[in-house]
C-alpha cells in the first residue's frame, strides 16, 4: 500500500512537539509492515540542508500556484529519512517558510499552509506517484481531503486515493476570517453557514478536514470519545458526533530506538530494567548541572513540556510552596507561554536548592531529565495522547498524570490496579487532587520494594509502534474501500 504522509513537522528535521515524533516514527513502522511511504513537509529555513543532504527535484522548480489573486512559486527538494527507504519531500517557498518560527501569527498564516497543501498535490501529480492513502495531520493539512473530494486537480488522478485525517490536538483549528476562503481557489459558494468550511462565521481548516476525509483518527481512544463532548470538543463536538462512524482513536506509539534507556546515547549512563541500579548515575550527573545537591533518597520530580495552557501548570501555583517543604527536588524543562516561564523561573530563584528550571527547547536535556527523574509530572487539562508519560514509563520515572486522553489510556493508578499499576492518576482538575496524588506517590516512594515493582511494570510496557501501525493499516484499508 502506498501512503503519503503530510505534516507540518517531522523528526529529525523540525519539531515543536509530539506531532514531529509521530511523523518521524510511524512511517518506519508502516514500511516494516510492507507499506511504501513518502512524507511531505514545508522547507523551513531551520531545516539543515547539508546535514540531511537535501537535493532539488528536477523538473519541479518554480512551479506557479494561485493563492487567490496572488501567484506564488515553489520548488521541491528531497532526501531519505535516516537509513530508510522513505523519501521525504520539502516544499520550498522562502517567502512563506523562512520565518522566525514555524508557526506564526502573521497575517498570511493561512496562505502559508494553503500554498503548502496545493504544492503537495501538484508535486504528487508531477512525480506521477499516486498513493492509495493521503494521511493528513492537523489543520495545516486539513484542506487536502476537500481538494481530493472536489477533484480540484482534475484528471482523475486522485479518484482512487482516500484521505485519512488525524487530529493531534482539537484546540488548534486553523481559524481565519472568512475572506481567507478566496485564497483556497474553491468556488466562493462552497463557503456556507454551518457548512464544512464554516465555524462561527470563520473559515475553519480543521472542520474541512473532519468533514471531507474518508476517515478521521485521533491519537488515543479516550480522546476520541472526549472530543465528542462540549468540555473537550472546542466547538467541534457536534461535527465530531455527526461523523462518529468514521472516527477512530489509535494510541500513538514511541520510537524505541530513540527513546530507550538501554541504547540512548544522549543520557549519562545507559540502563535497563535488570540493571536499574545504574539509573541513579543519571540523576547524579544531571544534578551537577544545577544547584541541586544529589541526595540518593530524595526523589527527583521531572517535567519536560511545551508551556501551554493544555498542560495544566496552573495547578502548581497554590501548592508549590507546600510541595517544596517535602523531601523532594524538581527539575523543569520547558518553553512557551510567558506566565508559566515566569512562574517556574521565579520559584526556582526563591528555592534554588529545591527546584531548577531550564527555559529552552533542548532535546538532549529532555532525554537526560527523563533518565534522571524518579517521578514524572503531567497534570494536563487535556492531552490527546502525550508521549512524555510513555517515555518516562520506559525510563523508570513513575508518571503522575491527570486521567485524561492518552494519559488515561497509558497510566494505571497503583491504588486502582494493584500489581499491574504503573503510576498515579487523578481525575478532577484542581490543585488539591493533584497535591493529594503527589503525596500518595511520595508515600509509595518511601517503600523501596513497592516502588521498584511499579517501576518494573512501567519499564515493561509495550508502546512500540508495531501494534498501532497495524491498526492504521486496518484504517487505511477501510478508507480505501470507500473510494475503490
Ligand atoms: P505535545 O505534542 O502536546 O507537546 P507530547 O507529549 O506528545 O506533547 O510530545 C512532546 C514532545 O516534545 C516530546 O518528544 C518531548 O520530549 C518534546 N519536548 C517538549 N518540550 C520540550 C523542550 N522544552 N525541550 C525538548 N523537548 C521537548
Ligand atoms: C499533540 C498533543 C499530544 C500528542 C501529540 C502527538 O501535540 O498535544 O498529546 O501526543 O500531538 O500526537
Amino acid at each position: 500500500m502506498k501512503i503519503c504522509f503530510i505534516t507540518s513537522e517531522c523528526e529529525p528535521f523540525v519539531k515543536t512537539g509530539g506531532l514531529a515524533d509521530v511523523c518521524g516514527s510511524l512511517p518506519f513502522a508502516l514500511t516494516m509492515l510492507g507499506c511504501e511511504v513518502k512524507i511531505f513537509l514545508p522547507f523551513y529555513d531551520v531545516i539543515d540542508t547539508q546535514k540531511y543532504g537535501l537535493k532539488p527535484v528536477k523538473g519541479i522548480e518554480d512551479v506557479k500556484v494561485n493563492i487567490g489573486e496572488k501567484i506564488v512559486n515553489f520548488s521541491l527538494f528531497t532526501c531519505r529519512l535516516n537509513d530508510s527507504y522513505i523519501d521525504v519531500f520539502f516544499i520550498d517557498c522562502p517567502e512563506y517558510f523562512h520565518r522566525k518560527k514555524i508557526y506564526t501569527n502573521d497575517k498570511d498564516e493561512d496562505e502559508r499552509f494553503i500554498l503548502f497543501q496545493n504544492a503537495v498535490l501538484i508535486s504528487l501529480q508531477n512525480l506521477k506517484w499516486i498513493p492509495e492513502i493521503i494521511h493528513c495531520n492537523d489543520w495545516q493539512t486539513a484542506l487536502i481531503p476537500a481538494y481530493l473530494k472536489k477533484n480540484f486537480y482534475g484528471e482523475d488522478m486522485f479518484q482512487k486515493t482516500a484521505s485519512v485525517f488525524s487530529i493531534h490536538n482539537i484546540a488548534y483549528q486553523g481559524l481565519f476570517d472568512k475572506s481567507s476562503f478566496e485564497k483556497t481557489n474553491f468556488p466562493a459558494e462552497d463557503f456556507q453557514p454551518m457548512g464544512p468550511f464554516e465555524l462561527n462565521d470563520l473559515f475553519c481548516f480543521l472542520k474541512a478536514g473532519i468533514s471531507y476525509s474518508d476517515i478521521v483518527t485521533t491519537v488515543s481512544p479516550t480522546y476520541a470519545k472526549e472530543i465528542q463532548t462540549k468540555e473537550y470538543g472546542a466547538g467541534l463536538e457536534g461535527v465530531l458526533v455527526s461523523v462518529e462512524d468514521k472516527l477512530f482513536g489509535i494510541l500513538n506509539g514511541i520510537h524505541d530506538e530513540i527513546w530507550n534507556p538501554r541504547t540512548d546515547n544522549l543520557i549519562f549512563m545507559k540502563y535497563c530494567e535488570s540493571c536499574f541500579e545504574k539509573k541513579v548515575e543519571n540523576k547524579e550527573e544531571l544534578l551537577k548541572k544545577t544547584k541541586l545537591e544529589f541526595k540518593k533518597n530524595t526523589p527527583l520530580l521531572g517535567i519536560v513540556s511545551r508551556f501551554a495552557w493544555q498542560k495544566g501548570f496552573e495547578l502548581f501555583e497554590p501548592i508549590i510552596k507546600d510541595l517544596l517543604l517535602k523531601n523532594i527536588q524538581i527539575i523543569v524543562l520547558g518553553e512557551g507561554e510567558s506566565r508559566y516561564e515566569k512562574f517556574f523561573k521565579k520559584i526556582s530563584e526563591a528555592y534554588p536548592e529545591k527546584i531548577a528550571t531550564f527555559i529552552e527547547y533542548n532535546n538532549k536535556l529532555a532525554h537526560q531529565i527523563t533518565a534522571a527523574s524518579d517521578i514524572f509530572l503531567m497534570p494536563s487539562k487535556y492531552e490527546p495522547c502525550g508521549l512524555n508519560q510513555m517515555y518516562s514509563l520506559k525510563y523508570g520515572a513513575v508518571p503522575i498524570v491527570r486521567k485524561t486522553g492518552g494519559l488515561a489510556d497509558t497510566v494505571r493508578d497503583v491504588d486502582e490496579y494493584g500489581e499491574t499499576g504503573n503510576g498515579f492518576t487523578f481525575e478532577d482538575f484542581n490543585s488539591r487532587c493533584f497535591y493529594n496524588t503527589l503525596l500518595r506517590a511520595l508515600d509509595y516512594y518511601k517503600d523501596k520494594e513497592k516502588w521498584r515493582k511499579i517501576v518494573k511494570v512501567g519499564m515493561n510496557e509495550d508502546f512500540s509502534w508495531n501494534k498501532s501501525a497495524r491498526k492504521y493499516i486496518e484504517i487505511y484499508e477501510k478508507a480505501f474501500e470507500k473510494v475503490k
